[in-house]
């Protein structure tokens, strides 16, 4: 998987992984970085495909509209997303909605609706990467569908300069909702979209239902329905309530399909049960970033999507920073901790595709602990050398914010494969040894 354009320099090991020889900056013929080889004429991504990587619209198009709206999917369509992300939720009538978070005090206005105020409360759970709690909130498992219809949409204020101009507009879709959007835009755009919705906190949700696996379950028969999944052995007789709409035709081939979840056993059981492509999401799981550990994972799923800096800062000091600790000998049993250089490779070599999150707007602090001084090593100044520092180790899928953005530099990217007249920037040279 490692091509001859990964070529280290000593032990400036990330430079020399990213570095291009020759490099045209304002007309000037530049070296940098170390002894590197010239840039391979016919170049290709190090992705498992060889193809570009997929870029997944994060909650939508986020960037510009309400996340998790119709119109934030349809501004994604437009954009060119490859896939568009949802996140699924449950409420107590058993309808999926989406949003992502099991409560909706940020992201609408359920304060402001008297009939709902009886329904603030605390609740813990745990979301599949350990124990949470969530005060003084209002929360859809609690709701009706009809409850939920109530609510409008709004950006979260937690970042200001995203365009409010649609703020209380849209109301929180149902999974029907989102997988009859992808058909309608698949249809009408002439171009295939890729549905990948996430299953947030399954322990949550199938508490107190007729059966463990509910929720899942749940959510494969909506996606069946909708033509992206096979399902086998669940138990359909529970859902003999479910009503679902005649999906509209769509002439041609629907986009790919894949299922998330930072919970690992209903990752696990999702991949059992239907032949829909799993993502393993991964932020607080020390022993995943092991050799025995991608073995594991690599067991039942198809995608291993961990927080990005696993690629940066590496898995020891991100868990150091977090205050998650391990056990040594567990780890030591595994392999060790891998290099977060080699991840990629790692994984490529166990079949198990790569899908770093997440991608944010220009505006935002990309959050890497190296920008704050928590690690050593190579840091990603601006997006552009964020985006390039992942292209080039061949992550196969980005879920990404500002996709148009995101699009022009994926396409910027592979000029710069294809030709030796380079507009590939080696500022992070200046990190290097
Ligand atoms: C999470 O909460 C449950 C139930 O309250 C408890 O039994 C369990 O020990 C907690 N787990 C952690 C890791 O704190
Ligand atoms: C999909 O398109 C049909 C036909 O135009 C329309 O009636 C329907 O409301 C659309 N569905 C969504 C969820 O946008
Ligand atoms: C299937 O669901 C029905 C209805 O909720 C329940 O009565 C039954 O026990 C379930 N069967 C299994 C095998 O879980
Ligand atoms: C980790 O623990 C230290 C010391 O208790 C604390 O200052 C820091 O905020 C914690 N970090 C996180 C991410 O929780
Ligand atoms: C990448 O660039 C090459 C060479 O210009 C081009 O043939 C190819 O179609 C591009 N890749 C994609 C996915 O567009």
């Amino acid at each position: 998987m490692v091509s001859s354009r990964h070529m280290l320099c000593g032990a400036a090991a990330v430079v020399g992984l990213l570095g291009h020889a020759h490099n045209v900056v304002a007309g000037k013929h530049e070296t940098r970085c170390c002894s590197m080889k010239p840039p391979a004429t016919s170049g290709k991504w190090n992705t498992l495909s060889g193809q570009w990587p997929q870029l997944v619209g994060h909650r939508g198009e986020k960037a510009f509209l309400p996340e998790h709206t119709v119109a934030s999917y349809w501004q994604a369509a437009l954009e060119k997303a490859d896939y568009i992300e949802p996140d699924l939720t449950l409420t107590k009538d058993g309808h999926l909605v989406v949003n992502h978070n099991e409560w909706l005090g940020e992201n609408t206005n359920v304060a402001s609706i008297p009939e709902l105020a009886h329904l603030r409360t605390s609740k813990t759970w745990n979301d599949g990467g350990g124990n949470v709690t969530v005060a003084n909130e209002w929360f859809v498992v609690d709701m009706t569908l009809e409850q939920i219809r109530k609510l409008r949409v709004h950006q979260d204020h937690k970042y200001p300069w995203r365009p409010a101009h649609f703020d209380g507009v849209f109301g929180l879709p149902t999974f029907e909702e989102y997988l009859q959007t992808v058909r309608n835009v698949t249809q009408l755009l002439g171009r295939p979209y890729g549905v990948i919705p996430e299953l947030k906190s399954p322990q949550l949700y199938n508490r107190g239902r007729s059966y463990p696996r509910y929720f899942e379950d749940r959510a494969l028969l909506v996606l069946e329905h909708y033509g992206w999944a096979t399902v086998n052995n669940v138990n359909r007789s529970a859902h003999a309530d479910l009503v679902l709409q005649t999906p509209l035709p769509v002439d041609g081939a629907l986009g790919p399909r894949a299922v998330q979840c930072f919970d690992l056993d209903t990752a696990e059981y999702l991949a059992q049960h239907s032949d829909v492509p799993v993502v393993a999401l991964v932020q607080s799981l020390p022993w995943v970033f092991t050799p025995g550990g991608l073995d594991r994972v690599a067991s039942y799923a198809a995608i291993l999507s961990p927080w990005k800096d696993f690629f940066v800062a590496g898995a020891e000091p991100y868990f150091r920073a977090s205050n998650i600790t391990w056990d040594a000998a567990e780890i030591q049993n595994l392999g060790g901790f891998i290099q977060p250089t080699r991840l990629v490779a790692e994984a490529h070599k166990r079949n198990l595709a790569l899908s770093p999150y997440t991608f944010y707007d220009s505006h935002q602090d990309r959050a890497y602990l190296c920008q704050t001084g928590g690690a050593k090593g190579f840091c990603p100044r601006s997006r552009q050398e964020e985006l390039y520092y992942f292209f080039e180790l061949g992550t196969d899928y980005l879920f990404v914010e500002n996709i148009v953005e995101a699009t022009l530099l994926r396409s910027q990217f592979n000029d710069s494969l294809h030709s030796s007249k380079l507009t590939y920037p080696l500022s992070w040279c200046a990190h290097g040894p």
